[in-house]
């Protein structure tokens, strides 16, 4: 199975994404937007698992949920892995809630890691991914994603769980479907 932790994104969030790819400053973009109900902030990329792992990879669920309080997830500024300059990912990056992500995605890699999961080479950037782009773009459309404004300052979502997610590949895209939820716990 191939799995991965994540943050799903509330439908009121999955609209002001489409308001804004909708005034976005290209009209063909030479890439293809993940579909609305694919949106979402990995915490873990797990890769392909053995199906028994699953009750192990609950425990560190638990885990990492018992860490966090329901907390706001503020989403912002327009971004580009690795750069805005070269992008490979274009995405919506989160400026508030941060912390909170960084505290799940930091249990959840740990405990991934105990069980034989290889952790993530690259630093924690809580983003939601709008596209995947698989060739050099020119100077015209570079132009135009470096004039994407940010989000509204009303695009917020509370959040009280994460979810274990499965994806599943094929030509015409990945499906996800969720396998587990687990509602954020902490009382301190
Ligand atoms: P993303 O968060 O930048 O979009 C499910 O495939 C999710 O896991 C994707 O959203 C993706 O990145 C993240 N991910 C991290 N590493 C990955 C990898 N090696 N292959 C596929 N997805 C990966």
């Amino acid at each position: 199975m191939r799995l991965f932790f994540a943050v799903r994104v509330s439908d009121a969030i999955t609209k002001d994404i489409g308001r804004a790819l909708k005034a976005f400053p290209l009209r063909n973009p030479p890439w293809r937007w993940i579909p609305p109900e694919n949106l979402h902030i990995t915490l873990k990329f797990l890769g392909d698992v053995d199906e028994r792992a699953l009750p192990d990879l609950r425990e560190i669920a638990a885990d990492a949920a018992k860490r966090v309080k329901p907390f706001r997830v503020v989403y912002g500024p327009f971004g580009g892995f690795p750069h805005l300059s070269r992008p490979r990912v274009i995405f919506f990056e989160a400026k508030e809630g941060t912390r909170e992500l960084a505290t799940i995605a930091g249990a959840l890699e740990s405990g991934a890691e105990a069980l034989g999961i290889p952790r993530e080479g690259r630093p924690f950037t809580a983003h939601l991914t709008l596209a995947r782009i698989k060739e050099p773009l020119s100077r015209d459309v570079l132009a135009a994603l470096g004039s994407v404004p940010p989000l509204p300052a009303t695009a917020c979502q509370d959040v009280d769980r994460f979810s274990l997610m499965e994806s599943r590949l094929a030509r015409e895209g990945a499906t996800y479907n969720e396998i587990a939820g687990f509602p954020l716990i902490a009382d301190v």
